[in-house]
C-alpha cells in the first residue's frame, strides 16, 4: 500500500526503509550485498508496504568507514555492481510505488578522491589544496597539529603529509574534511545532486549535515575554556567550532534550487545531531526540508524520555514552517532497538553507553532479555508509526533482530575501535550490520573459530554458488547461528512475527493514517503518567478517531469504552487491559 507516492510531497507521511547495500542481500556470491540485490528482493518491499528506501553509500571507496570515504560521488562500487544495475534497481522500484533516496557525503571526502590526490600533489598554497583544509603545524618545526581539535573517531583531527602540511578530518584520516568556502565543492555537489536526480533519483540523505561549516580562526578548545570536545556536537551558545554553526545554513539555501529544478522537487533528509531546537532549522523548506529526529534513537523505555521524544519531535516539525517530523529508532550507527530495549534502563546512563559496554564485553555485562526487548520493541513501533509524519525503519528492525554483540574483533570492518581514543574500548558499529538472513533452511554449519557463528551457508544472503559453479564466500561480517529464528522466510509464515506484525501496522498506517495530519492534527491524551496516548482524525469513511494508547506502568490501563481494537502489540489482560510495555491501535467514535 503506497498511498502517498502519487503526491508530491509523498516524502511527509513516508514510510522509509534504509538499506546498509553490502548487507542486504547478494547475488553473485561474492558475500558483499550488492544493487541487485536490492532489485531482487523488491517485491518483500512491496509486501512491507514501505514507500521508499534509501541507500547508505553504494559508490566506490576503500571502506574506511562503511562506505562514508566516498572516492567517486557518481559512481557504483564495482563490488556492488554498475551504474546499469543502479538504473535497473530504480526502475524497479518505481515500478512497484517505491521511490529511492541515496546518500550524499558532502563533509568529507576519501583521501583516494582524485580531488584529494591533486592536492597532495599540487603542494602548499595551491588552488587544489584550497578545497580542503591544509594549516602549517605548530611548534619550531611545525610538528604539532595546527590546533588542538580531536577527531570524533578519536585523536587529533590533523594529519601530516609528506610537505609537512596538515590537513583537518573530523572523521577517520581517510576522511579529510572539505573546504565549503572554496567554489569548485559547491559546483562538484551540485553536479553530483543532478546526476543522481537525472538517473531517477527521488531524494538524499545529507550525511553529517549539521558539520560543513567550521571556524577555523576559532580559539583553541583549551581557550574556549568549556567542554568544547568533538564528541558534544551541540552548539549551546553559538561558539562551538565545529558543530551546527549558522554558516551551514546557506549552503542549504543554494542547494534547494538544486532541488527545485525537478519536477517534483527533489527531497531530502538532514542527518544533524544537534539540540532539538534547532533541529527545525535544517528542516525549513527553502533549505532541506526535512531532519532526522533522532530522540527515540537515543531514549531509554522510559515513559518521561519518550513523552519527551514525542513532543520535540511534534514541536521541531512545527517550527520549521512546512516539514514533518521523523520518527527513527534505529539505524547503521545505533545498536539495535530491539536489544537496547532488552538491557537495564539506567536514567542516569544513555542507553547507549550500556548497550556499547554490553557489546564490548561480547554481550556478558549485563542480560539481554530479549522477551522483554521484543515487547517494548513492537509497542514502541505502535507508539512511532502512529505519530503524524515520516518513519525510518532500519533493514532487519522488520525481522525484530538483535545486536550482534560478539563479533570476534578480527572479523570486525567498523574503524572506530581501532582509533586512538578508542583503542579497543569499543566494539563500534558491526553488530547492527551482519547481513541479513533470508531463508531458514539455508543454514550454516558452526564455525569451527567460533561456535556461535556460521560458516558456508548464508541463510539465503548469498546464493549456495556462484556463476562459474564455485561456493559463493563467507559473508563479509559473520552471521550468528540464531539468526536463523529471523529467517525472512520463516517470519513470513508465522502470523505472530515481527515481520508479520510490521506489515499489518504499515498497511493500517496507510490507510487510516497518511491522508490526513501533521503535527497540528493530534491530540496527546492524559491517561495518567505510565501511559502516553493520543488521537487524530482517521481517514476512514465513518469519521472515527485513531487511538494510540502506550502503557509504560505496572498498573493496567482500562481501554476507552467507544473504541474498536485495530491492532495491539501484546494480548491484554482477562479484563480487557492493556498490560505494561504494551500498546494498542484503536478506532474510536467521537
Ligand atoms: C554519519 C554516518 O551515518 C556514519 O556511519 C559515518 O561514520 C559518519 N556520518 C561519517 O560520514
Ligand atoms: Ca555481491
Amino acid at each position: 500500500m503506497t498511498l502517498n507516492n502519487t503526491r508530491d510531497d509523498w516524502w511527509k507521511q513516508a514510510v522509509v526503509y534504509q538499506i546498509y547495500p553490502r548487507s542486504f542481500k547478494d547475488v553473485n556470491g561474492d558475500g558483499i550485498g550488492d544493487i541487485a540485490g536490492i532489485t531482487e528482493k523488491m517485491d518483500y518491499l512491496t509486501s512491507l508496504g514501505i514507500d521508499a528506501i534509501w541507500l547508505s553509500p553504494f559508490y566506490p571507496s576503500e571502506l574506511a568507514d562503511g562506505g562514508y570515504d566516498v572516492i567517486d560521488y557518481r559512481n557504483v562500487d564495482p563490488r556492488l555492481g554498475t551504474m546499469d544495475d543502479f538504473d535497473k534497481m530504480v526502475e524497479a522500484a518505481h515500478k512497484a510505488g517505491i521511490k529511492v533516496i541515496v546518500d550524499i557525503v558532502p563533509n568529507h571526502t576519501s583521501d583516494k578522491h582524485r580531488f584529494f590526490k591533486e592536492a597532495l600533489k599540487a603542494g602548499r598554497g595551491s588552488a587544489a589544496r584550497d578545497r580542503y583544509v591544509f594549516r602549517e603545524g605548530r611548534g619550531k618545526n611545525g610538528e604539532l597539529p595546527p590546533n588542538d581539535w580531536q577527531s570524533l573517531f578519536g585523536g587529533p583531527a590533523w594529519e601530516r603529509v609528506n610537505d609537512g602540511q596538515w590537513y583537518f578530518h573530523i572523521f577517520a584520516k581517510e576522511q579529510p574534511d572539505v573546504n565549503w568556502k572554496n567554489p569548485d565543492i559547491h559546483e562538484e555537489f551540485k553536479k553530483t545532486f543532478r546526476f543522481w536526480s537525472d538517473h531517477g533519483t527521488d531524494g538524499f540523505r545529507i550525511d553529517v549535515a549539521h558539520g560543513l561549516a567550521k571556524d577555523f580562526d576559532s580559539k583553541s578548545l583549551e581557550e574556549l575554556g568549556r567542554e568544547y570536545t568533538v564528541q558534544d556536537q551541540t552548539n549551546h551558545d553559538g561558539l562551538n567550532p565545529m558543530w551546527d554553526r549558522p554558516e551551514v545554513h546557506d549552503i542549504y539555501k543554494e542547494w534547494r534550487q538544486v532541488f527545485n529544478e525537478y519536477n517534483p522537487p527533489r527531497f531530502a533528509v538532514a542527518e544533524a545531531w544537534v539540540r532539538p531546537d534547532h533541529q527545525h532549522l535544517y528542516a525549513s523548506p527553502d533549505e532541506l526540508g526535512q531532519v532526522f529526529n533522532f530522540e527515540f534513537a537515543k531514549a531509554n523505555w522510559d515513559v518521561d524520555e519518550m513523552r519527551t521524544a514525542v513532543t520535540e519531535g511534534l514541536q521541531s516539525a512545527k517550527e520549521s514552517g512546512g516539514s514533518t517530523s521523523t520518527w527513527v529508532m534505529s539505524n547503521h550507527d545505533i545498536p539495535r532497538n530491539a536489544s537496547r530495549y532488552g538491557l537495564p534502563q539506567v536514567k542516569a546512563h544513555t542507553q547507549h553507553q550500556i548497550a556499547t559496554d554490553w557489546i564490548l564485553r561480547n554481550g556478558t555485562t549485563y542480560i539481554e532479555n530479549r522477551e522483554l526487548g521484543t515487547r517494548r520493541a513492537r509497542a514502541a513501533a505502535m507508539l512511532e508509526f502512529g505519530l503524524p509524519g515520516s518513519v525510518y525503519i532500519y533493514q532487519g528492525e522488520e525481522l525484530g533482530l538483535f545486536e550482534v554483540p560478539n563479533i570476534p574483533w578480527d572479523r570486525l570492518e567498523d574503524p572506530t575501535p581501532f582509533r586512538t581514543l578508542r583503542n579497543f574500548t569499543e566494539k563500534g558499529r558491526d553488530g547492527c550490520r551482519v547481513p541479513l538472513p533470508w531463508t531458514a533452511s539455508d543454514e550454516p554449519r558452526p564455525a569451527s573459530w567460533d561456535k556461535d557463528f556460521g560458516e558456508g551457508a548464508s541463510f539465503g544472503f548469498s546464493p549456495a554458488t556462484r556463476q562459474d559453479g564455485s561456493a559463493s564466500a563467507d559473508p563479509h561480517l559473520p552471521q550468528p547461528l540464531w539468526f536463523k529464528d529471523f529467517a525472512a522466510d520463516k517470519e513470513a509464515t508465522d502470523p505472530d512475527s515481527m515481520l508479520n506484525f510490521y506489515s499489518k501496522l504499515l498497511k493500517n498506517r496507510a490507510q487510516l493514517l497518511t491522508a490526513t495530519g501533521d503535527h497540528d492534527s493530534i491530540d496527546m491524551l492524559d491517561m495518567g503518567h505510565d501511559v502516553i496516548a493520543y488521537s487524530r482524525p482517521a481517514a476512514d469513511a465513518d469519521g472515527h478517531s485513531f487511538v494510540n494508547i502506550t502503557n509504560f506502568g505496572a498498573a493496567p490501563v482500562a481501554l476507552p469504552a467507544n473504541a474498536t481494537q485495530l491492532m495491539a502489540s501484546a494480548d491484554l489482560d482477562a479484563d480487557g487491559k492493556l498490560l505494561q510495555d504494551a500498546s494498542v491501535w484503536l478506532l474510536a467514535t467521537k
